[in-house]
């Protein structure tokens, strides 16, 4: 099978790639290296380039084949989206539409969206089901939910195969420790509090004490990279001689809060991370939970890793030996 990755230089992105290259599948990446890495494209054809750019676009991809396309190209920090919108919307929507015009132009089929959680907002609900209503709370998730709309209709009018996948919180690293987060400038808890211990920096900061949850601090669904790339591939499956158009939940349907991702961090290290506190950021809602059902039954997905120790363990795991590589250099 022949594959179409944007993104593919970016940590959930190497991930599939990863995974795909284990069936033989031949690879083409597409990626501007803005928040990826040149090392995560080896083995594949690699086409650096801006996906805003249709002209080159449709340029350096004309006539070119695939079986499938997996969407994971956008940028995804949601307080960065709060201070620069425009960016999101020209990255994550301008981005969506030319790969959608690539797609036609091309008569390909067979497209997965990386979207996310944060199209739905606040919620009372204590999980959230792909029907919850979608009114995100920032740019980026306003960005995520329109790019969605515009694979809805792009799909309706040219009768494609489209799913939306609405990833959690990504976390964890291949235990092979070749492939993770590796970020110059990382928001994401998980390996920020592990950096936190590796850097020595020794304080760890807590956006927010006062959410109304368990202990003041966000709520979040943290699910294994490799079990979003698992749901990937069994979307892409469901394809196969059918017109499938969908969206679907990627979480664990667990909920924990920034204090006991910590606590689990310091247990799996065996080291104890500094605290410190400061303001709430704008856009973070008190909790997303995902309700994972519709996933589990429609594409059978099941998670492999649901014990979040072992989860930070493999994203330990790869920080640590990034470090090694790094000290020994
Ligand atoms: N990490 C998460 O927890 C999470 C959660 C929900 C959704 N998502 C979505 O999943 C996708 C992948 O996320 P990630 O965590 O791997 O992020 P990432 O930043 O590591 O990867 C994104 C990749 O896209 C590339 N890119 C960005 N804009 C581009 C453009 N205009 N043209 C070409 N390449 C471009 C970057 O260089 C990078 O390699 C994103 O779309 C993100 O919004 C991520």
């Amino acid at each position: 099978m022949k594959y179409l990755i944007t993104g593919g230089a970016g940590y959930i992105g190497s991930h599939m790639v990863n995974f795909l290259k284990k069936t033989n599948a031949e690879i083409t990446i597409i990626d501007n290296l803005s928040t990826g890495h040149l090392y995560n494209t080896k083995d594949c054809e690699f086409i650096n380039l801006d996906l805003r750019d249709k002209d080159k676009l449709l340029n350096k991809l004309h006539k070119h084949k695939f079986d499938g396309v997996f969407h994971f190209a956008g940028k995804s920090i949601v307080s960065e989206s709060v201070i620069d919108p425009d960016s999101y919307y020209k990255n994550n929507i301008i981005g969506t539409n030319n790969l959608l015009e690539l797609i036609i132009k091309n008569d390909l089929n067979n497209l997965i969206f990386s979207s996310s959680a944060a199209v739905y907002g606040n919620t009372n609900e204590k999980l959230i089901s792909e029907e919850h209503q979608k009114i995100p709370t920032n740019p980026y998730g306003e960005s995520k939910l329109k790019a969605e709309k515009l694979i809805n209709e792009f799909s309706n009018r040219y009768n494609l195969n489209t799913i939306n996948l609405r990833y959690f919180n990504a976390c964890g690293a291949d235990p092979s420790g070749d492939y993770g987060e590796d970020r110059i400038n990382e928001t994401h808890l998980i390996p920020n509090a592990l950096i936190s211990l590796i850097d020595k920096k020794n304080q760890f900061t807590i956006f927010g004490s006062n959410y109304p949850t368990k202990d003041g601090t966000c709520v979040r669904d943290y699910v294994h990279v490799n079990d979003i790339v698992k749901a990937h591939y069994l979307a892409m499956s469901k394809f196969n001689n059918q017109t499938f158009k969908d969206e679907f939940n990627i979480g664990l349907g667990l909920g924990f809060s920034v204090l006991e991702i910590i606590q689990a961090c310091d247990a799996v290290t065996q080291k104890k991370i500094e605290l410190k506190y400061a303001d709430k950021r704008d856009g973070d809602p008190p909790i997303l939970i995902a309700d994972n059902q519709k996933i589990k039954s429609i594409l059978n997905w099941e998670p492999e890793y649901t014990n979040i120790k072992e989860i930070i363990k493999t994203a330990w795991n790869w920080h640590s030996k990034k470090h090694l590589q790094h000290s020994n250099r």
